[in-house]
């Protein structure tokens, strides 16, 4: 496979991105656009209320991050007409029919253009509202799976998911698809169109007893863990990310289906540049409060494997994968686990060890000393449970926080990734393909990459302005 044939792959090819606004999308949008310029045309659907502010929205939350830069500075003066010829967005929102979308030129439009739909647009709050999270991460697939039966010529639906949809499991965990109505405990058994109705009544017997909004939310926020506990989901997220699989592998008909199962996503190993973060989220939360000097402890047990994964090897597993399909024509393999946890193993232990040699060379706060002796060793702790603010969530206690995040820190499984390895086979030997969409975990130094690239990186682009 030659270099030429992914370019090729990807020209004058029209593909729908949800939730470019996040993390993920933006970083996919922008290797599309610097892999392949002529690529036909891009829609990104981003949650707005008119043309006016999907535009606002386009130029500074996508287009306007630092993330751009090496475009911009290609492109120079050109880069706005760049993207006006390529880039087209679209107000909507995926919990709505149809996306909501009004223009109805617009969706005629769509549906006869759209090649490839990537769906990534969730709400990825681990104690979202349940109502909330049905409508985006479990409806929103409904919709977006509708969308692509639609769509008049369409070659593959994309939907990125998430590797923790199996819960809290141990051992090996395989990319194996959800049959629908499948849950993690024997005894229970999941309907979804009966969690909608538990759900609307739930908010009418709300709206009855005139509750106020901040009682609705708490409320729906605590249904949501009831439900996804009572089916053997640690939290409402991955409850609701695993219905949205559900929903999408039954009603495929013929569209061919790649679901990715990313683990957790951190800031950029290479590309466009080494280094950049969104913002401050999941394990990054805890490394940035103790190099503020606010914890020097954690919930999580040290021997545990954690299995992080740098975003531009998420998008390029995402496309290679797309890739491979279109040249195998085969609708098998659709499941990727897209980790390290097997290939190149870290611990939590070792991530501890590595945080303290970076803080140490690169104290964050001006009052320690050069030689950073006054930061104590991190160290996660199985039995943690200080009850302290934690300055990062306004008004949040520490004890909450980790609460949601136990099961991470203490997850015993490891994500096999048959599938994506033949991904890696697929691309092995071609140089350029390898080198320009490394999808290999094997190529990380953890050590490197930490205290080098992403740490650097969340105090680069996550954490200066606000210090
Ligand atoms: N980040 C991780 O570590 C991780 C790990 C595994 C899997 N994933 C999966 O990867 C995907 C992307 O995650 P991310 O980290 O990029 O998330 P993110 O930064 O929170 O972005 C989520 C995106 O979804 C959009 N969205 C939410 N509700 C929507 C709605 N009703 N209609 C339209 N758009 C909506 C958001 O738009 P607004 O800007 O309007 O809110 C935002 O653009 C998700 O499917 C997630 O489950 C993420």
């Amino acid at each position: 496979m030659e270099l030429e044939s992914v370019l090729h792959f990807l020209e004058n090819k029209t593909i729908l991105v949800t939730g470019a606004t996040g993390f993920l999308a933006k970083v996919f949008v922008e290797k599309i656009l610097r892999c392949q310029p002529n690529i036909k045309k891009l829609y990104l659907l981003l949650r707005a209320t008119d043309t006016e502010s999907v535009s606002h929205r386009l130029h500074h939350e996508v287009f306007g991050k630092k993330l751009f830069k090496i475009q911009r500075d290609k492109w120079g003066e050109k880069f706005s007409s760049f993207l006006s010829e390529k880039v087209v967005a679209v107000a909507g929102d995926v919990s709505l029919h149809n996306f909501g979308i009004k223009d109805q030129i617009l969706i005629e439009e769509m549906l006869e253009e759209i090649d490839i739909i990537v769906h990534s647009a969730a709400t990825t709050r681990l104690d979202e509202r349940f109502d909330v999270a049905m409508d985006t991460n479990t409806m929103g697939a409904y919709n977006a799976i509708n969308f692509a039966k639609m769509c008049h010529k369409i070659e593959f639906f994309l939907q990125v998911s998430t590797a923790y949809v199996c819960g809290e499991a141990k051992g090996q965990i395989p990319e194996k698809p959800f049959l629908m109505g499948q849950t993690l405990k024997s005894s229970s058994e999941l309907d979804i169109n009966l969690e909608k109705q538990l759900i609307m009544k739930k908010l009418s017997e709300l709206q009855s007893q005139n509750a106020n909004q901040e009682t609705i939310t708490s409320i729906m926020k605590e249904f949501g863990t009831i439900r996804a506990n009572l089916h053997g989901w640690p939290n409402t997220y991955v409850f609701t990310k695993a219905m949205g699989e559900m929903v999408v592998t039954n009603m495929k008909g013929n569209i061919p289906l790649i679901i990715t199962r990313p683990t957790v996503i951190i800031g950029t190993l290479s590309e466009p540049f080494p280094g950049w973060i969104e913002d401050v989220r999941t394990i990054d939360y805890v490394f940035v409060e103790y190099f503020k000097g606010a914890i020097t402890s954690f919930v999580g047990n040290p021997k545990i494997t954690a299995d992080l994964i740098p975003v531009d090897m998420v998008t390029n597993s995402m496309i290679i994968a797309m890739l491979v399909h279109s040249k195998n024509n085969t609708s098998n393999n659709l499941i990727y686990h897209i980790g390290t946890s097997l290939r190149n193993p870290i611990k939590l232990s070792e991530i501890q060890d590595i945080m303290h040699l970076y803080i140490t060379k690169n104290p964050w706060l001006k009052n320690y000393g050069k030689s950073g002796t006054l930061y104590e060793k991190f160290t996660f702790n199985p039995n943690y449970t200080e009850d302290l603010e934690f300055p990062h969530y306004k008004g949040s206690r520490l004890k909450r926080i980790m609460n949601m995040y136990r099961p991470y820190l203490h997850f015993e499984g490891i994500f096999d990734d048959k599938n994506t390895e033949k991904l890696r086979m697929a691309i092995k030997g071609v140089g350029s393909v390898e080198r320009k969409f490394n999808l290999d975990p094997k190529s990380i130094d953890w050590k490197e990459y930490l205290v080098n690239v992403h740490f650097p990186g969340l105090l680069k682009y996550s954490m200066q302005p606000k210090m």
